[in-house]
C-alpha cells in the first residue's frame, strides 16, 4: 500500500515537470487584436446590445403598412390622413397626435388602429423612433 502511494506521488510529480510551458500558454497576450464580434464590443453593429437608432425604412414602415394603411391611404376611409410615405407618417407624429393615438388603451375614444391596440413592442418601437429623431434611414 505504501509503495503504491509513493509510486503515485512520483508519477504525478514527474508528469507535472514534463509540461513546463503550461504557464506561458495561459498568459494573456498583450498585443492580441480586439475581436470585432466580441459581444461586449459596443462598436460592433451585429452586437444585439449595441443601441441602433430606429428608422422609418428599417423598422416603422412595415408596422404602418400592416396596421394603418388599410384606412390611411387614398380611396380608403381615412384618406384625408394618408400614412403611406415617410413624410406623411413623420408629419402625423409631429402634428396629428399619432403617438398619443397608438398609446391609448383598448376601448378608449380615438385609439389607432380602431380595431384594437397593436402589440406593445410595435408601439414602443414607434415611440422610440420619435425619441431617436424620426430618421428616414
Ligand atoms: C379601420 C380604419 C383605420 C385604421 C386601421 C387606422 N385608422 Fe387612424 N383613423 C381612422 C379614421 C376614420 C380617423 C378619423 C377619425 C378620428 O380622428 O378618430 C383616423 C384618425 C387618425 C389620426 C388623426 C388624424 C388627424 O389628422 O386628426 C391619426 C394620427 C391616426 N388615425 C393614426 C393611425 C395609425 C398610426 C394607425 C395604425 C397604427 C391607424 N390610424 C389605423 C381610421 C383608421
Amino acid at each position: 500500500m505504501k509503495k503504491t502511494i509513493a509510486l503515485t506521488i512520483l508519477l504525478v510529480s514527474l508528469a507535472s515537470c514534463s509540461d513546463s510551458d503550461t504557464y506561458q500558454d495561459i498568459e494573456p497576450q498583450p498585443n492580441a487584436p480586439t475581436n470585432p464580434t466580441d459581444p461586449t464590443n459596443p462598436t460592433d453593429p451585429t452586437n444585439p446590445t449595441t443601441p441602433t437608432a430606429i428608422t422609418y425604412n428599417k423598422d416603422v414602415k412595415s408596422i404602418i403598412d400592416a396596421n394603418c394603411i388599410g384606412c390611411h391611404a387614398s380611396g380608403r376611409s381615412a384618406a384625408f390622413r394618408p400614412l403611406t410615405t415617410f413624410a406623411q407618417v413623420k408629419a402625423a407624429v409631429e402634428s396629428a397626435g399619432l403617438l398619443n393615438r397608438i398609446q391609448l388603451q383598448n376601448g378608449q375614444q380615438g385609439l389607432m388602429p380602431q380595431g384594437g391596440r397593436m402589440a406593445q413592442a410595435s408601439i414602443d418601437l414607434i415611440v422610440k423612433w420619435n425619441t431617436d429623431g424620426l430618421k428616414e434611414n
